[in-house]
């Protein structure tokens, strides 16, 4: 099955990114034809200066490698190395209703924040269905918060198709339930743009920080705590084995237990969960044009599936004479 998924180069990975997305991109490249990307023209909505803007795409290539993406079984590339994208994103665009995308979250949050949007965040899901669409994507597993592009991506496909002829492949989303929302330190949805995240190849004094300032109830410590209730034990959960969840949980109930308690064994949690990611990004770190050289190779490799798709489309829409 294609399976095909990307992550904006707009900030630090973090917890949401990993178990909401990033996870399961790794557990989809057996058995799947999986292509994954950095969508750096998306992030050029938000992040407009070029130094920063190179640094998080090689972050993110080796925040990807180290978490186990495989370069020889993934197709792993830029979003901007792939031209034929942006073709398909006007050609999308011309499909692409104005109340479809005044209603996308992506651009209604900015506009209720007082944000004055630019086009590139009013186009954004068309950008995106592109993005899916190229590669005839079959399968999207993201997170929770991407749910209504995909529904954007699939009314567009279906449209394209009813208008031009069964050209592109309407997709399925894939959204692991049980991580469709991590929540952040202060129990809002995990976030760059909240700055509520915590980081996963920070150093261990600034996550450290992070989890000491998880937010919690003032429930004094002798008193029994409700675990469904706690954003800290949500977070502790996505680390511990079913019994260990049984057992603190139990505990909250006993009361007698603070908080910090908590908060040292999530700290634990995370670092030896991603201690050897931590390591091998350190291999990565040290050799940056081989992940320059990967990313370029998978470019190669996404640009034969994308001409397919776009010479089809020429030809569809009537541009190809
Ligand atoms: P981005 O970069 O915001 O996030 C990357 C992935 O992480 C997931 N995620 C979360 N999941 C659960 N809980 C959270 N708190 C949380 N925070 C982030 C996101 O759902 C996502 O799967 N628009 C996309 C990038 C993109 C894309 C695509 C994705 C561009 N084109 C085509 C799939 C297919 C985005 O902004 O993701």
């Amino acid at each position: 099955m294609r399976v095909l998924s990307g992550i904006q180069p707009s900030g630090k990975i973090h917890l949401g990114n990993y178990f909401g997305a990033m996870k399961h991109h790794i557990t989809l490249q057996d058995n799947n034809s999986a292509f994954y990307f950095i969508a750096d023209y998306h992030a050029l909505t938000t992040v407009q200066d070029a130094k920063q803007l190179r640094e998080n795409i090689l972050d993110v290539a080796m925040d990807y490698l180290a978490f186990g993406l495989d370069p020889e079984r993934s197709v792993f590339f830029k979003q901007s190395d792939i031209p034929q994208v942006m073709e398909l994103a006007w050609v999308l665009s011309t499909l692409a209703p104005m109340g479809l995308l005044e209603r996308c979250h992506s651009y209604k949050d900015k506009m209720a924040k007082g944000i004055a949007p630019n086009h590139g965040v009013f186009a954004y899901p068309v950008l995106m269905a592109a993005d899916i669409l190229i590669y005839q994507s079959q399968l999207v597993p993201v997170g929770k918060d991407q749910k209504q592009h995909i529904e954007v991506t699939r009314d567009l496909a279906l449209k394209f198709n009813q208008t031009f002829g069964e050209v592109l492949t309407v997709p399925d989303e894939y959204i692991m339930e049980q991580y469709a929302v991590i929540p952040g330190i202060d129990g809002q949805k995990m976030s760059k743009s909240y700055n509520n995240t915590i980081e996963i190849f920070a150093d261990e004094k600034a996550i450290k920080k992070k989890v000491m300032s998880v937010v919690t109830d003032c429930t004094p410590v002798a008193d029994p705590k409700d675990p469904d209730a706690c954003n800290l034990f949500a977070l502790y959960s996505l680390f511990a084995a079913p019994e260990e969840k049984a057992e603190m949980a139990q505990r909250y109930r006993a009361g007698g237990m603070g908080y910090k308690v908590v908060k040292d064994a999530l700290y634990d949690k995370i670092m030896e969960h991603f201690g050897p990611y931590r390591e091998r990004r350190v291999q990565y770190e040290k050799d940056v044009d081989l992940v320059k050289d990967i990313l370029f190779e998978g470019a190669v490799k996404a640009q034969v599936v994308a001409q397919e798709t776009i010479d089809k489309v020429r030809e569809a829409v009537g541009v190809k004479i």
